[in-house]
């Protein structure tokens, strides 16, 4: 049993919560039921990643998720891809939310009467259950055939406070979804059309399963998984792009969205498919010595696979020694700086060349011997990259900094380690 909602026609005044989303430069006003302010999608990636849709691929018919939240997603999709859209959302406030926050979208876009909206809407419902609400739309719209579905958008409910969890803690389940919904996709140039939005902590063996059950339905359907991040070494939406969305061989894609909201994306796309493995680099740590380079990268692109093409990319065939692989800090060594034009400086947390070796660890104690060495060559400001305790982190930087400022070096630079090992390496910037 579904209940129709009419975006043109809700209102707002029994949501109690609303908030701009400070990801827009509009800074658009969004409504949320309670506690479903968390489960949104930001407007920045949500249109992010529908412009990344190519919607020439697309088969005919409406766009659907079905599970749709505060329908932030799917307003973005609707608007981008010109298509009508359809929400569906058991939580009877949050279907009220997303039929809100669809006619903020389609006003702002002054879209509002388009033909699109006219048969947009939203259901309160089970998600799982296609058929039924196909049917209901049908009925309800008056039409004499049931609508055809060009994309079909998961992005599911999964237990909050927890590291990791299990496929069929998702709600709804994928499989669910598939048997409930696949009759019904339409064919698009390279076949359906599905983006399932995970969890980013999923393991890689749960990427794995997905495809697994993706298969059962969809036998040898083309993949591309997109890690996407907005930035501190955090991968923030894992999704799978299926069929006729997913990027013509290309296994993998990495979207860093700009911190500057109008900017374009940095994209990385390449790699092997998952089944290959992780695609994480070998460590291959060589001693550390004067005058190479050391640079730290950002741990979500690292995570992606995508490390090493993207290196490709910002060098001339250089070797690449992989001091640190996991972790927030990956590490690497190499002779030659990183060509890095464009946005490219956004995957890298620090890049410099090792000025000197300190034979010692870095404690409170050290400081004084550190600051020393630092003022030797000629550092003016020295950043504490080296993985310590979080309560005396601030305290090292802070006593670094005091004692510093006080003298007449010229030079930053930056200080790391490599696990194990007793000595600190010294990194001026380029
Ligand atoms: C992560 S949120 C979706 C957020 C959405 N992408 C957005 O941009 O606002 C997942 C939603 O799935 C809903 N849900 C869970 N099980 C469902 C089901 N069987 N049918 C429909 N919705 C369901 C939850 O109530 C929750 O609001």
């Amino acid at each position: 049993m579904h209940n129709v909602l009419i975006p043109s026609e809700v209102d707002s005044s029994s949501l109690s919560e609303s908030a701009p989303d400070t990801t827009s430069a509009e800074k658009i006003i969004f409504f949320h039921a309670e506690q479903g302010k968390p489960l949104a999608t930001p407007w920045q990636i949500a249109l992010t990643r529908s412009k990344m849709v190519n919607k020439s691929a697309l088969g005919k018919g409406i766009i659907v998720d079905c599970a749709c939240g505060s329908g932030i997603q799917l307003a973005a999709h609707a608007t981008h891809l010109q298509r009508a859209a359809l929400g569906i959302e058991l939580d009877s406030q949050r279907a009220l939310a997303s039929a809100v926050n669809l006619q903020t979208i389609a006003k702002l876009m002054n879209q509002q009467d388009s033909q699109r909206m006219n048969e947009t809407r939203v259901l309160c419902g089970d998600g799982r259950d296609g058929r039924g609400a196909l049917e209901t739309l049908q009925n309800h719209l008056k039409l004499a055939q049931m609508p055809e579905i060009s994309l079909l958008h998961l992005d599911p409910a999964r237990p909050r406070n927890s590291r990791s969890h299990g496929l069929d803690e998702m709600a709804p389940r994928l499989d669910e979804i598939f048997a409930g919904w696949a009759p019904y996709l339409s064919t698009g140039k390279r076949g359906p059309s599905l983006l399932l939005d995970l969890s980013p902590r999923l393991s890689h063996e749960q990427r794995l399963q997905v495809e697994e059950m993706v298969d059962l339905v969809w036998p040898q359907i083309e993949r591309t998984w997109v890690w996407t991040s907005r930035g501190r070494g955090r991968v923030d939406r894992l999704a799978l792009w299926l069929g006729s969305i997913s990027i013509p061989n290309v296994a993998r894609r990495f979207v860093r969205i700009s911190p500057n909201l109008q900017d374009e994306p940095l994209i990385i796309d390449g790699g092997e498919p998952i089944q290959m493995g992780e695609g994480v680099p070998q460590k291959s740590r060589r001693p550390p010595r004067k005058g190479e380079r050391v640079s730290l990268l950002d741990a979500a692109l690292v995570e992606s696979g995508l490390a090493n093409v993207w290196l490709d990319s910002v060098t001339k065939s250089e070797t690449i020694h992989w001091g640190v692989v996991e972790g927030r800090r990956p590490q690497i060594h190499h002779d030659h700086s990183l060509r890095l034009e464009g946005n490219n400086h956004l995957l890298i947390q620090a890049t410099g060349k090792i000025a000197t070796l300190a034979h010692m660890n870095l404690t409170l104690e050290d400081v004084d011997a550190l600051v020393k060495v630092a003022l030797d060559h000629d550092i003016q400001k020295l950043t504490v990259r080296v993985s310590l305790d979080p309560e005396i982190q601030p305290k090292v930087q802070g006593a670094i900094d005091r004692q510093l400022a006080r003298r007449h070096g010229k030079r930053t630079a930056f200080v790391v380690q490599q696990p194990g090992d007793e000595m600190l390496l010294l990194c001026v910037l380029e």
